[in-house]
């Protein structure tokens, strides 16, 4: 038994954690201990910040809903979720094109549309065509991938901010064709504010911070024997580009909509992107994200 201080007990939470069963549960907690009891010391945590820790801790709990997962913002304003990104894509067996989060809006059931169909049901903006080719890793293109695109509308709402379940828009799934190549039309989505209403956001404005992200369309492609690619192209001019407050951004995933007499729709503004997969490894498929409906009633006895 020795005098508990604050090192020694870091030592005997390490001590008692021990006998965990699972390995890799076993690793996390152990780390986890440690550097949480790192940060207590480093910042020297008062009781009363303590318990605002704890009251925060808990208002993120109660705001997450089937709709809505305030622990994921709070995941993506501090990072950890790019973090998680780019730990995830070292694992990649060849190099792909980087990633981006999945965010809090994408919906499973897309309708499919067909190849230059416009995703916007009724555009109300100038429209804009956007293609380019799915490709392996040796650049070869890859036939029948699946193509999920979704963003906001021209003012910066996504179909359920708006319609909540009833109606679907600017989404859709698209199949390239033999040539792994797909186009589409669409409008420019504008930036948005992330939900500011609740814990995360009150933390965000306490910090100073615009709580925006930049004008982007999120991807999600697959194809039978590649990783799956969850990325999002950012468009170059937003005055928000370099301050994503989730840090989705990557300099190779900026784009600007401009005329292109190669384009499908030589009439229209175009943005060219190809995106590359790797080949899928031992690891099946994981996103840095999910349905928030999935999460509610998560358990912790799935690590390892
Ligand atoms: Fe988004």
């Amino acid at each position: 038994m020795h005098d508990l201080d604050e090192f020694t007990v870091t030592d005997a939470v390490i001590a008692q954690m021990q006998d965990t069963p699972s390995d890799r549960l076993r690793e996390i907690m152990d780390a986890a201990v440690r550097h949480l009891h790192a940060f207590a010391r480093d910042v020297k945590l008062t009781p009363e910040e303590w318990l605002l820790g704890i009251g925060f801790m808990t208002e993120i709990g109660k705001t997450c809903t089937a709709s809505r997962q305030e622990t994921i913002l709070l995941s993506d304003v501090l990072g950890l979720s790019a973090m998680v990104n780019a730990l995830h894509a070292k694992t990649s067996l060849e190099k792909a094109t980087d990633a981006s989060l999945l965010g809090p809006f994408y919906r499973e059931t897309a309708p499919h549309l067909k190849l230059g169909d416009s995703i916007a049901a009724l555009p109300d903006a100038p429209e804009l065509v956007f293609y380019g080719q799915i490709r392996n890793a040796a650049g070869a293109g890859v036939a029948h991938a699946m193509v999920q695109v979704w963003q906001t509308d021209a003012h910066g709402f996504y179909d359920m901010q708006l319609h909540g379940q009833e109606k679907m828009d600017h989404r859709a799934v698209f199949t390239t064709d033999a040539e792994g190549r797909f186009h589409f039309r669409t409008v420019r989505p504008l930036g948005y504010y992330i939900p500011m209403d609740g814990p995360v956001g009150r933390l965000v404005l306490a910090q100073k911070r615009h709580g925006c992200r930049p004008a982007h369309i999120h991807f999600l492609v697959g194809a039978e024997g590649y990783r799956e690619l969850v990325t999002s192209v950012y468009f170059a001019d937003d005055p928000y580009i370099d301050s994503d407050t989730v840090f989705g951004v990557s300099k190779s995933l900026i784009v600007s909509p401009a005329p292109d007499p190669h384009s499908p729709c030589p009439e229209l503004e175009a943005i060219h992107y190809d995106f590359t997969l790797s080949l899928a490894g031992a690891d099946g498929d994981s996103r840095v994200g999910a349905d928030p409906s999935r999460l509610v009633g998560a358990q912790i006895d799935h690590v390892g």
